[in-house]
């Protein structure tokens, strides 16, 4: 099923009742302290406390989840049978994507959430238990990659912002491990920058070759045809509430997540559909769109005189397929 972006109602109530009482100057400073530390290489290692996590979950849960769920939905537009009844959540962390995942397939029935970190896997759990589907979940602590090595395959494993706090091999690794875990489909989302990008990049070739099919974002298995210093990534809009506007002092309503993912599978796709590289440009005369296709990627011109293509190409958005 197609997603909306904005936390699910129950996530939503069970963060607000967390944050009864939590100084919004505190969550603020925490939150800029984790941010801080985000933006200069380091990882998740500086959340120590509740009080940390929960400044976390205010600040980024709200943006990964519409990541996750962007990611997902491109997936099940691809695959619209998709439907997975058992889910790995690597990096779990608060437990975002297994929130999202259980929107997007009411079939998933089982979720294992694996984290290194016990103060995020605790808040994991808090919020679980006021989720109607994810009650019952299953945390393992410790070593994501070593814990994968015990489970048994999922026919869904998600991994949204985890790889990028950990080294070059150990990426390698995982993604070894994720994949051989993956019995249907595997979805690795990461910020949307060029190291995100790479990231995603050096994964898709790796498991490429270990015979994965792309089902989005692109629409074949060939190396990525953008070369720098341009690079593949999207931007999803979602809202923004007033507390988190409040921690962050920002005016507007909503915010843009920009964001990368690949979602792989083990079977190929039954449709390619060409993907938007970037916001289209209307003209008077003619529509204007970067699309990554079979064929590699390809300016095209759609001119207002061509009237049923151009009004197809009218609902052509960043992200979106061009159908
Ligand atoms: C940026 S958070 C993302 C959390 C969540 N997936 C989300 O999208 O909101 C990254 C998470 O990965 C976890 N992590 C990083 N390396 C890990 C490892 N080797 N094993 C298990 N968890 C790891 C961190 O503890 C942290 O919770």
């Amino acid at each position: 099923m197609m997603i909306s972006p904005a936390l699910p109602a129950e996530l939503k109530a069970a963060l607000d009742a967390k944050l009864q009482g939590f100084s919004r100057t505190d969550a603020a400073q925490r939150s800029s302290r984790i941010s801080n530390t985000y933006r200069t290489g380091g990882g998740s290692g500086t959340i120590k406390s509740d009080a940390d996590a929960l400044a976390y979950a205010l600040a980024r849960m709200p943006a990964t989840y519409a990541a996750v769920a962007a990611s997902l939905n491109a997936l099940t537009e691809i695959a619209p049978g998709f439907a997975p009844e058992t889910l790995l959540d690597v990096g779990a962390g608060p437990g975002t994507a297994s929130w999202a995942a259980a929107e997007a397939f009411s079939s998933l029935q089982d979720f294992t959430l694996l984290d290194a970190n016990a103060t995020l896997s605790r808040l994991a759990l808090e919020l679980a238990r006021d989720s109607s589907r994810l009650a019952e979940c299953r945390y393992l602590p410790g070593d994501a990659g070593a814990n994968l090595a015990e489970v048994s395959q999922s026919d869904l494993v998600v991994a949204s912002y985890v790889i990028g706090e950990l080294s070059e091999g150990d990426q390698r690794k995982l993604a070894e491990t994720m994949w051989t875990k993956a019995r249907h489909a595997l979805v690795v989302i990461e910020p949307g920058t060029p190291a995100g990008y790479a990231r995603i990049l050096a994964l898709r070739q790796q498991l490429i070759a270990a015979g994965a099919y792309v089902a989005a974002p692109c629409p074949h298995e060939k190396p990525c045809p953008l070369s720098a210093p341009d690079w593949c990534h999207f931007s999803q809009r979602l809202p923004r509430s007033q507390a988190h506007r409040q921690i962050k002092g920002a005016e507007v309503p909503f915010e843009d997540e920009r964001f990368i993912y690949v979602a792989l599978t083990r079977s190929p796709p039954a449709t390619r559909a060409a993907r938007v590289l970037a916001p289209p440009d209307a003209s008077k005369a003619e529509i204007t769109a970067k699309l990554c296709t079979e064929d590699g990627v390809a300016i095209t011109k759609v001119p207002r005189r061509d009237k049923v293509a151009y009004a197809d190409a009218r609902r052509w958005r960043w992200g979106a397929t061009a159908n």
